[in-house]
């Protein structure tokens, strides 16, 4: 059995950090949160694409590339199909853009079978939509690489995000399952705490809640400090 005390857990199971995303297709804030040196990827939806203006499909195809061609880590892209032809063929085609693309699959019935296909073939997905453990169990047993429980939308309804999270790292670490945690849907700096503690294997977060991770008063009130002080002695 697991020990519910999250933290004493950690040292066995987790063989790797904590990767950090960014949830956005915005390529100066992909590129500000690369130039932090702390990035470890990027996720996109077609919101966030049609929220930069990208439409059309060699556009869309583009501004991917242009994505992996700023950051080292792994890239999200999401298929528009929702049968299960559409959904391999659009993977298939996005997969074949970039080493770093994963394809990002919708949790539904097709989706879950394209998932089985990827993972046989070798390509990596990320199971999005995932609001409950039954759905996450799903995404496991087909191979997901990644599975991306979205814990502000829960949070928009009364649910708990982050007790989502909390069960489905519990339930993968019993069983051994690969499939890693991504926290999506985060919508402030205390839910990354809060997936930090939870024991999430990635964060991906909007550029102002990994900024909002700097920000302590004290931090400020103490180098005003030093900084006057210096000044006193030498000008
Ligand atoms: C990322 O993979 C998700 O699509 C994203 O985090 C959803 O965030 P939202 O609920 O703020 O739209």
């Amino acid at each position: 059995m697991l020990c519910s005390c999250k933290c004493s857990i950690f040292a066995d199971i987790k063989q790797f950090d904590m990767k950090f995303f960014i949830d956005t297709a915005n390529l100066d804030q992909i590129r500000e949160a690369y130039d932090l040196g702390v990035l470890d990827g990027v996720t996109t939806n077609p919101s966030l694409m049609a929220k930069e203006g990208i439409k059309g499909t060699e556009n869309i195809m583009n501004h991917y590339k242009a994505i992996c061609e700023i950051v080292d880590g792994d890239v999200s892209a999401e298929v528009i199909a929702t049968d299960y032809e559409g959904i391999i063929r659009e993977g298939e085609a996005l997969a074949a853009l970039h080493p770093q693309i994963v394809v990002k699959v919708p949790m539904i019935k097709e989706g879950i079978k394209a998932i089985r296909y990827f993972s046989n073939k070798g390509i990596r997905t990320n199971c999005t939509l995932v609001f409950s453990t039954g759905q996450a169990l799903l995404a496991a047993k087909a191979d997901a690489t990644y599975v991306s429980p979205f814990i502000g939308r829960l949070d928009d309804i009364s649910s708990n995000g982050v007790g989502l999270i909390e069960e489905i790292v519990d339930m993968y670490a019993f069983y051994g399952f690969e499939t890693q945690v991504l926290a999506a849907s985060i919508r402030h700096t205390q839910h990354i705490i809060d997936c930090v503690k939870a024991g999430a294997d990635v964060a991906t977060c909007p550029l102002e809640s990994i900024l909002g991770l700097l920000k302590h008063p004290l931090t400020d009130i103490g180098l005003e400090k030093f900084l006057s002080d210096y000044k006193k002695l030498n000008g």
